[in-house]
């Protein structure tokens, strides 16, 4: 059977069905909310969100064999995660395609699928990272997918005491010759994100929460 018969991409954003998955990382989706909603305890994500589907926002699952392996999250550079500048950009927040899954182009599939999606920007943006100790996107990945760096800077998360310096680079994947190059806002950047309490770089984690900025140059 073509491999193609058992995939299928699921739009999570608005069906109250698949809310979990709008939510959690794929992987976290058996996590229990008990006696508090999904909402009070992502209340940064719920913020998030509400704000920013009608702007554009997106988010796919891909199911493999009935199991869901891989997520997608994309959304217009006005409504994106981001502090990323840029004129009729799409940002992608995330993307993640699990190991067991390797070797089935997944994470091209899910790039083609917002290419689809987002016909007429001028490009997409997305954050690489290098020698971070954590999982997060790698610039290498990102560049396995087709995109490149425009720019980087070197920094430290101030709560994490083990993993030193990395870097954090602005991915491009033009669409359009001569588009106009994105780009970003470093300090807002350092303030570290509000859209999902699971990304690495979330502003509460690690004893930042009373920090104004959680990263600084190094
Ligand atoms: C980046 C990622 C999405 C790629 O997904 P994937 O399904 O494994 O990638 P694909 O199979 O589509 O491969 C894309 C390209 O990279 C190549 N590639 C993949 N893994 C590779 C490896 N280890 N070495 C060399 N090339 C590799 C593939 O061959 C393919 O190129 P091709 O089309 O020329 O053959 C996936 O590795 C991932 O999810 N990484 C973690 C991201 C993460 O941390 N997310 C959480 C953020 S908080």
């Amino acid at each position: 059977m073509p491999i193609q018969s058992s995939v299928e991409i699921v739009d999570v954003t608005e069906d109250p069905k698949y809310e979990r998955f709008l939510y959690l990382c794929i992987f976290h989706t058996n996590k229990e909310f008990i006696g508090k909603s999904i909402h009070k305890t992502y209340k940064h994500r719920y913020e998030y969100l509400k704000t920013m589907i009608p702007k554009g926002f997106r988010k796919k699952v891909l199911f493999y064999k009935g199991d869901h392996v891989g997520m997608i999250e994309y959304a217009p550079v006005e409504a994106s995660s981001f502090p990323i500048i840029g004129e009729n950009v799409i940002v992608m927040n995330c993307i993640w395609v699990h190991k067991s899954a390797a070797g089935h182009h997944f994470g091209k599939l899910l790039i083609e699928h917002m290419k689809e999606d987002k016909k007429g920007t001028t490009g997409f943006a997305t954050l690489g990272c290098e020698g971070f100790h954590r999982v997060f996107v790698k610039k290498d990945d990102m560049e396995k997918l087709g995109f490149y760096s425009l720019k980087s800077m070197k920094v430290k998360h101030k709560g994490k005491k083990k993993g030193g310096c990395f870097t954090i680079h602005l991915m491009w994947m033009p669409m359009v010759e001569n588009a106009i190059l994105p780009t970003w806002n470093e300090s807002k950047l350092m303030e570290g994100l509000y859209f999902c309490e699971h990304h690495p770089l979330y502003h509460g984690k690690h004893g930042c929460a009373e920090l104004r900025f959680i990263l600084e140059k190094c």
